[in-house]
């Protein structure tokens, strides 16, 4: 499977090749950038001299942790390596909140600003580090007080509110561990998150805004609870004050809950290597891998390559236009902002609504400096044109992030020209909810080339191997980390073989990140993808096979194979071939109905852009549905030899429905 996706690769780095223009950053960014000034203090000369330096990882971490974190008790060693299992910082005591919140009290970090909020609507309220410290206080003496306590694990199923962020501090506070849950997902989807790691209180809203309505969230969640027998109790944030179904007893409101709580609540001591949170991805079969994270090795993770990457100072306005319910959200919203005490713009609703330049209008009120977006925000702005952007005073801006794919070269252009003026750099991150922060990335001082995530991050021991695990430049193959880093999963929630399986039996004692990669010959990365069947829509991991036991759901369906598609805005696109049960006519009502019906099983995301009827889908003799197969017919490429499938006419047949 890989080996093939990586011969289709060569034929698209042809196209990569021709890509050939290299941007400086601004001389004086770069001179004045945070890396620059502890390279200085290293006596470090050139970005090479770092990652060559920083290659002893434990050297670097160990700098990193005690500029950044401060541990109620020191650790006693940095790392404990049995592969795959890591432990960092070991012997410490620490909490994450404590970084985050509690220590900016004794700084003037405490009357700055957190989260500059603005709903969907236009309301704008601005949160203090002190006002985020009281209201996290409270509603952990509330949580503790319902019997919530350390190991517990809470279910967030919140929208994009300051209310989010300070639950999933409140936890951590008290030791408990969250599962935030991205609110457009399903109840069937919340249920299956929810039962997965035996949750014990869910907190969610009433409503929230997008594109003008009222979404509600409420009702979704009792749905899901009636699935969830573990869950004793529901906290409800009060978002629109609409009506809401209540079941007494069970359900609570959080303003009565944390109305005379005290704002002051002890912060749990933990071990440095106790779990913070678990965020439920994606894989290509199965359920969907809980993956753990730790307190301390994630927070200095996160801190560190938020603080070198996008250069956070003082008195910048960091905005991350990510959802927090993906990990883009928690690393680059929450903790990393939280520890460096920035200020961070946090918005509601959907981008280019009830105008095509609110985000344009928002950076120029908001005095923007950092904007970290997905290539596939970048594309749908690119579509609506510049003239959007150019509106607006962005002067503001001095770097710009992008996430969660790989940036086709002339979204790259336009971001650079449009919103960046030509003169802010863009810092094209690449790494995954497992890796927990930045991997592979340009800093501030990196000469960049429109569509590469260029090199890894200092400390970060990434590789490109061909399929005997050898270490190769110039060619596609796999992206592998060959050494551990600190804000790595802990594993999956109580399922060690899986981990072991899926990310470290390819190559021994080598992460195996399941993204097909070429290395320049300047040690360039470019990443052109997954590996596996697992699909990417607007920067989305989605499993294919979760959307194939969806349809498979329906009574009228009997078998499904879903592919990604390219497509211009979202990256990929899910197109779904149905069998259907023996008598069950094809209708375009029943289309509608399947798409429905995935969109109840997980979520609107999930909904396929394309349904096609077949009499079968290819499958290997042992049964395995060969979807390279069916995507290399659905969009016209050469679909190579046949001979070994079960059922080769099947193939002609994906053709024809095209
Ligand atoms: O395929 C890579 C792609 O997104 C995957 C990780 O998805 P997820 O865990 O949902 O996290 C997304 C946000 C961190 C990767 O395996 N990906 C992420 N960033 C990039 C990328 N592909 C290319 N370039 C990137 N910068």
């Amino acid at each position: 499977m890989a080996e093939e996706k990586i011969v289709k690769e060569k034929e698209d780095i042809q196209v990569l090749l021709t890509e050939k223009r290299v941007f400086e950053p601004p001389a004086d960014l770069a001179a004045n950038s945070n890396v620059k000034a502890w390279m200085d203090k290293h006596g470090i000369k050139t970005l090479d001299e770092l990652l060559e330096k920083t290659q002893d990882i434990e050297w670097f971490w160990k700098e990193m942790a005690d500029e950044l974190l401060d541990f109620y008790k020191p650790y006693d060693k940095v790392l404990d390596w049995d592969a795959p299992w890591a432990k960092w910082f070991v012997g410490g005591e620490y909490n994450i909140v404590h970084d985050a919140l509690d220590k900016h009290m004794k700084t003037a970090v405490k009357d700055k600003v957190c989260f500059r909020f603005e709903g969907e609507p236009g309301e704008i309220k601005e949160w203090t580090y002190a006002d985020m410290y009281r209201e996290v206080n409270k509603l952990a003496n509330a949580m503790r007080k319902l019997g919530v306590g350390k190991g517990d694990r809470v279910g967030l199923y919140m929208p994009m509110l300051v209310e989010l962020p300070v639950a999933m501090l409140a936890c951590a506070k008290i030791g408990a561990i969250h599962s935030v849950v991205f609110s457009g997902f399903s109840a069937t989807a919340l249920a299956e998150r929810l039962n997965d790691c035996d949750t014990k209180l869910l907190i969610t809203c009433d409503h929230f805004w997008r594109r003008g309505n009222k979404v509600a969230l409420k009702p979704q969640a009792d749905d899901a609870m009636k699935l969830s027998p573990t869950v004793e109790h529901c906290i409800v944030y009060k978002r629109t004050g609409d009506e809401v179904p209540w079941t007494e007893g069970r359900d609570l409101w959080w303003h009565e809950i944390t109305a005379d709580q005290p704002g002051e609540c002890e912060t749990e001591k933990l071990d440095a290597n106790d779990l913070l949170y678990i965020l439920y991805t994606s894989g290509t079969t199965g359920h969907p891998k809980g993956i753990q994270h730790a307190h301390a090795g994630y927070a200095v993770g996160t801190a560190a390559t938020l603080k070198w990457v996008f250069d956070l100072k003082e008195d910048d306005v960091w905005w991350c236009a990510a959802d927090i319910g993906w990990v883009t959200g928690h690393s680059y919203i929450v903790y990393g902002p939280m520890i460096l005490g920035a200020t961070s713009v946090l918005y509601e609703g959907a981008p280019a609504f009830p105008e095509a330049d609110r985000w344009w209008d928002m950076i120029e009120k908001h005095k923007v400096s950092v904007l970290y977006t997905s290539p596939t925000a970048v594309r749908a702005h690119m579509r609506l044109g510049e003239d959007h952007p150019n509106k607006h005073d962005m002067k503001t801006l001095r770097l710009l992030g992008s996430v969660g794919e790989p940036i086709n070269p002339e979204a790259w252009m336009w971001y650079h020209k449009f919103v960046g003026k030509d003169n802010c750099p863009i810092m094209d991150t690449w790494w995954q909810t497992e890796t927990g922060h930045f991997m592979i990335t340009p800093l501030p001082i990196t000469s960049l080339k429109p569509g590469t995530a260029t090199h890894p991050f200092p400390g970060i021991a990434a590789k490109v191997y061909n399929e005997e695990g050898e270490p190769i430049t110039g060619a596609g193959g796999h992206l592998v980390i060959e050494k551990p880093w600190p804000g790595m999963l802990r594993g999956l929630y109580k399922n060690p073989d899986r981990y072991k399986d899926v990310y470290w039996s390819r190559f021994k004692d080598t992460y195996l990140a399941g993204d097909v990669t070429r290395m320049d010959e300047d040690g360039y990365f470019w990443i052109q993808g997954r590996a596996d069947d697992v699909l990417n829509v607007a920067g989305h991991r989605i499993g294919n096979s979760e959307v194939e036991s969806a349809l498979v759901s329906h009574p009228k369906v009997a078998e499904s194979a879903v592919i990604g598609k390219p497509h211009e805005l979202k990256g990929e696109s899910l197109c779904a071939f149905v069998v259907l049960m023996q008598g069950v006519e094809p209708s375009d009502e029943l289309r509608a109905e399947l798409r429905e019906h995935v969109g109840v099983e997980i979520g609107k995301i999930a909904r396929p852009d394309e349904i096609w009827f077949v009499h079968d889908v290819p499958k290997t003799r042992s049964g395995k549905i060969m979807r390279r197969v069916i995507r290399a017919k659905a969009v016209g490429e050469k679909v190579g030899d046949t001979s070994t499938l079960a059922n080769p006419e099947a193939v002609e047949e994906i053709g024809k429905a095209h």
